[in-house]
């Protein structure tokens, strides 16, 4: 069986470095076979996040993907020390069990090592809060990325084996979930 897995950008920015990563952890994914979709808050429309229509069918078709996928990653840039305003406007519209029993990636690209912790203060009590089940995810620095490296944009050795580990983490844990079910 395919196992789907979601990846939420939280990022306002056109070209992004998290989505960048994001968009790399995705294609590592799909050589390992899994089944990728990719969605991301510029995906909605102004006026569905800011009014909160959470009954509209995009919002809807989300939640549907969200509560489906064997698997979630969840990427924001740091704003003032936290995620994103933008990936929280989403959130909220979305029913508050929707990450439950489901293994959640966090991935946290900032300008400076000195909010580091907006992983673990800020973005994890987040998802928890939604049922997911944290796994100890992924906090990179700008330095480390070159989001026009399309390919692979992470030009750091050590942040690249730090992520590609998590992410055999996470492909592991969705694996051995998927046997357990089939048992
Ligand atoms: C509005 C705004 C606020 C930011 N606040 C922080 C911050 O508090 N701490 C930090 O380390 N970086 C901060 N940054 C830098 C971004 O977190 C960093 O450049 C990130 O990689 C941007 O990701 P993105 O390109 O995916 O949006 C901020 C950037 C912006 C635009």
């Amino acid at each position: 069986m395919m196992s789907e897995i979601v990846v939420l950008s939280g990022s306002p920015s056109e070209s992004s470095r998290s989505e960048s990563v994001l968009k790399f952890i995705g294609s590592l994914l799909i050589e390992e076979g899994f089944s990728v979709t990719h969605i991301s808050i510029r995906d909605l429309s102004k006026d569905v996040l800011f009014n909160g229509e959470f009954n509209s069918p995009t919002v809807k078709d989300v939640t549907k993907l969200i509560q489906e996928a064997e698997g979630v990653i969840v990427g924001s840039p740091v704003y003032k020390s936290s995620y994103s305003g933008m990936l929280k406007t989403l959130l909220d519209i979305l029913p508050q069990d929707v990450l439950e029993d489901t293994p959640v990636l966090p991935l946290m690209t900032g300008g400076s090592s000195s909010h580091l912790l907006a992983l673990e203060y800020a973005l994890k009590p987040l998802l928890a809060s939604l049922k997911g089940l944290n796994l100890k995810g992924v906090y990179l620095e700008d330095f480390q990325i070159d989001k026009t490296k399309i390919n692979n944009p992470i030009i750091h050795t050590k942040a690249l084996e730090r992520l590609t580990k998590q992410v055999a983490y996470f492909t592991k844990i969705i694996n051995s979930k998927q046997t357990n079910i089939l048992l």
